[in-house]
C-alpha cells in the first residue's frame, strides 16, 4: 500500500489547504484586511517547516483564485505584491531545505515581471528532493480543466490526438498539476465548508478537514490535529474496508 492510501495513521503524502479568513481575522482586530494577509504569510512559512518536519511529500496553498479578481483593485495588488516579496524573500531559504516550488494556475495573465519570477522559483528549485511546495496562484479548477480540454481539443484537431485513446490519465496529465499525486487530504481554515473552485477533479477522493480557525491562527498544533483526523479515516475509494473484506 502506498503512504497516505489506506488507514491506520498514515501520514498523507499530499496535503493541500484552503487559507481562509484573513480578511475576518484582521477585521475582528479593527485592522485593515491586508494586515490578515500579511500575518497569512508567516504562517505560509510556519506550515512549510512544519510539513517538511511530518514528513509530507505535497503541500499545495491555495494563495488566490481565478475568481479572486473581483475584489477591490487596492487589495488585488496587495496579494500580488505578497507573492512577489514572498518569493524574493523566501525562495534562497526554500532551495537551501531541499524544497521544490511549482506554481499552479493560469500564469499567461499575469504580468511578465510575476510571471518570470514564478518561472525563476520553479527553475532553480527543479533539481530538489524534499517537499514539494506546489503554490495555486491565479488559480481556479474550472479555468485549469477549461484550459487542458481546450489543448487536448487542438491536439485532436490537429491529429496528434486520437480521441477515442483518451483516459482518465489523459486529462489528469493534461492539468496543471500533472505529475503531481492527488491530494489526499484538503484542510481548510475559517469554518467555510466549500472547495471554492480548487482541486475539483484532483479531490474526488481527498479527505476534507475543515479547521474553525482562520488562517492567521492555524498553527502547528491546528496541523497536527487535521493530521491526527485524517489519519483516523477509512478510505474506501468506492471497495471496502480491510477488515470488511475480510
Ligand atoms: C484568504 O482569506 C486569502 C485569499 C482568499 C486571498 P480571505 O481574504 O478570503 O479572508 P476572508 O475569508 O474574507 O476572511
Ligand atoms: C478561496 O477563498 C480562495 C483562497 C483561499 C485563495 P475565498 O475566500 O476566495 O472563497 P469564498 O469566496 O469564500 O468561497
Ligand atoms: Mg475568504
Amino acid at each position: 500500500m502506498k503512504a497516505g492510501q489506506g488507514s491506520g495513521g498514515a501520514v498523507p503524502r499530499h496535503v493541500a489547504i484552503i487559507m481562509d479568513g484573513n480578511g475576518r481575522w484582521a477585521q475582528a482586530q479593527g485592522l485593515p484586511r491586508v494586515e490578515g494577509h500579511r500575518r497569512g504569510v508567516e504562517v505560509v512559512r510556519r506550515t512549510v517547516r512544519h510539513a517538511r518536519a511530518r514528513g509530507i511529500g505535497y503541500l499545495t496553498l491555495f494563495s488566490f483564485s481565478s475568481e479572486n479578481w473581483t475584489r477591490p483593485p487596492e487589495e488585488v495588488a496587495f496579494l500580488l505584491n505578497l507573492l512577489k516579496i514572498f518569493i524574493r524573500r523566501d525562495l534562497t531559504e526554500l532551495e537551501r531545505a531541499n524544497v521544490r516550488v511549482r506554481i499552479i494556475g493560469d500564469r499567461e495573465a499575469l504580468v511578465a515581471d510575476l510571471r518570470a519570477l514564478l518561472d525563476d522559483a520553479e527553475a532553480r528549485t527543479a533539481a530538489n528532493t524534499g517537499l514539494t511546495l506546489v503554490i495555486a496562484f491565479n488559480y481556479g479548477a474550472r479555468d485549469e480543466i477549461t484550459r487542458a480540454v481546450r489543448r487536448l481539443a487542438q491536439a485532436a484537431a490537429e491529429g496528434r490526438l486520437d480521441p477515442t485513446a483518451i483516459r482518465e490519465d489523459t486529462l489528469s496529465a493534461a492539468l496543471d498539476t500533472a505529475g503531481t499525486p492527488d491530494p489526499d487530504l484538503i484542510i481548510r481554515t475559517s469554518g467555510e465548508m466549500r472547495l471554492s473552485n480548487f482541486l475539483l477533479w484532483q479531490a474526488a477522493y481527498a479527505e476534507l478537514v475543515f479547521a474553525p480557525m482562520a488562517w492567521p491562527e492555524f498553527d502547528e498544533a491546528a496541523f497536527d490535529a487535521a493530521l491526527a483526523e485524517y489519519a483516523g479515516r477509512d478510505r474506501r475509494f468506492g471497495g471496502l474496508s480491510a477488515c470488511a473484506a475480510s
